[in-house]
């Protein structure tokens, strides 16, 4: 049996998180990694590939990176999980709330879905309304029913549930506002992340907090792959806007499982135990939220982005590679088709067909001749060790795939795969 077939015999789509999954990469891409160091992984026989995925982008610095797998290693020992709260969750604490300008308190928690779904919750409490607009264009908030309700994965969700979610666009303040005319006083908040393949608009995120705070709602900004990314404080320090409540969690802790929802005193409050007589939220209450390794890793992490120039080094690399990308594409008369783009710490590729729309058959032939010359490019997360011959790598692996590519663009890309054309993850049926 494959490792393909082991892993979806006993785990459900294959992988833990569905950007893993088999569906997702070409038929020649490892099917399972067994270690990374610095920008690369290796599969289980030892062959090592130049790695853009970066632990679905948790990974900021570099694969297992000494200093920081040292601290995480010395809170393992040091028990790991104690029975009140440990002195490193503590740092943590004070760590964050000294790094992040928006955050009074913060709570820590695993997954960043769970801290989005917590920011919710504090809005809903806050404000004492149920009604959440999401931005649509921003693929991922949470795998609970409030955001998968609002995509067209409904099954298992109820309609009520559903019904509360609404959607508002990216760089269009006027949808914003169109939702709160239509449900006056019954939105909680706004959940947007502050950028994706583009820069906001100059002053869109301000407007978007001034509309949410002139409508009675919160605005919630999702760092989750902006934040230690963009800047150490924060894409909401580099875009100069300071939202209500923030969640962080993937590169916070270079791989380790450590996310938090965090923000203005007196909505964090709500979850405190000291003011007798107030109505309690519950919130994020989990056995292993603050587990020491993964503290003491965010610590370390903290520490190595204050020292290093790894957020200078994200921009200027991504940024060539945007560069080479589009370059030797050029080069190889497929310009029409490859492109890369985005802001520089955060570059992306797209594979366009003729009719100037994402083609999944092209996607996944790039991608293939890209694992054919030993470079995993799901997406593309760059890191602290993606150096100069990193880069060089790629350039050979891009000079190797391109010729393929042209020929695809001539006589179609369908016999050049070797396997099924990669498929959305967010599609009704398999
Ligand atoms: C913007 C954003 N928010 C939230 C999440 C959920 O984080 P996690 O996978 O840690 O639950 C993701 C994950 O991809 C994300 O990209």
């Amino acid at each position: 049996m494959s490792y393909q077939e082991r892993l979806q015999k006993v785990i459900p789509g294959g992988a833990h998180t569905y950007s893993r999954g088999a569906d997702q990469f070409p038929a020649n891409a490892p099917q399972i990694l067994t270690r990374g160091k610095g920008a690369y992984v290796y599969d289980d026989k030892g062959r090592r590939y130049l790695d853009y995925g970066m632990g679905l982008r948790a990974v900021n610095v570099g694969y297992a990176e000494d200093e920081i797998d040292e601290a995480a290693i010395r809170e393992i020992r040091n028990g790991n999980n104690l029975t009140r709260p440990s002195l490193i969750e503590l740092e943590a604490a004070e760590v964050f709330t000294r790094t992040i300008e928006s955050a009074d308190m913060v709570k820590f928690t695993k997954n960043g879905s769970t801290s989005v779904s917590a920011a919710v919750k504090l809005a809903r409490a806050f404000t004492g309304r149920e009604l959440v607009a999401r931005c649509a264009e921003h693929p991922f908030f949470s795998y609970d029913d409030w955001f998968i309700g609002s995509t067209i994965l409904t099954r298992g969700i109820p309609e009520s549930v559903i019904e509360q979610t609404k959607l508002f666009r990216f760089n269009d303040i006027a949808s914003l506002k169109e939702l709160f005319a239509r449900h006056p006083g019954q939105i909680a908040c706004a959940v947007l992340e502050p950028a994706t393949v583009a820069h906001p608009e100059d002053g869109y995120l301000a407007e978007v907090r001034s509309v949410c705070h002139a409508n009675g709602a919160l605005m919630i900004l999702d760092e989750m792959i902006t934040g230690f990314r963009w800047h150490l404080k924060g894409a909401q320090h580099y875009y100069g806007v300071k939202p209500d409540l923030c969640t962080f969690g993937k590169a916070m802790a270079n791989g380790f499982s450590v996310s938090c929802v965090a923000g203005r005193r007196d909505v964090m409050e709500l979850g405190s135990i000291e003011f007798p007589g107030r109505e309690r939220v519950f919130l994020l209450s989990t056995t292993h939220g603050a587990e020491m390794a993964g503290m003491g890793a965010f610590v370390a992490t903290t520490k190595y982005l204050a020292r290093e120039p790894v957020v200078e080094h994200l921009w200027r690399y991504g940024g060539r590679l945007i560069e080479l990308i589009n370059a030797l594409s050029k080069e190889f008369g497929v310009e029409s088709s490859l492109k890369a783009a985005g802001v520089p710490c955060s570059p992306y590729c797209m594979t366009l067909g003729r009719d100037g729309k994402p083609s999944s058959e092209l996607r996944t032939l790039f991608a293939q001749e890209m694992v054919r010359h030993e470079v995993l490019m799901p997406w593309i997360a760059v890191s602290y060790r993606h150096r100069e011959e990193e880069l060089a790598l790629t350039e050979r692996a891009l000079r190797g795939a391109l010729p393929v590519y042209r020929r695809a663009l001539e006589h179609g890309a369908g016999p050049l795969l070797e396997g099924p054309p990669i498929k959305p993850v967010f599609r009704k049926f398999n």
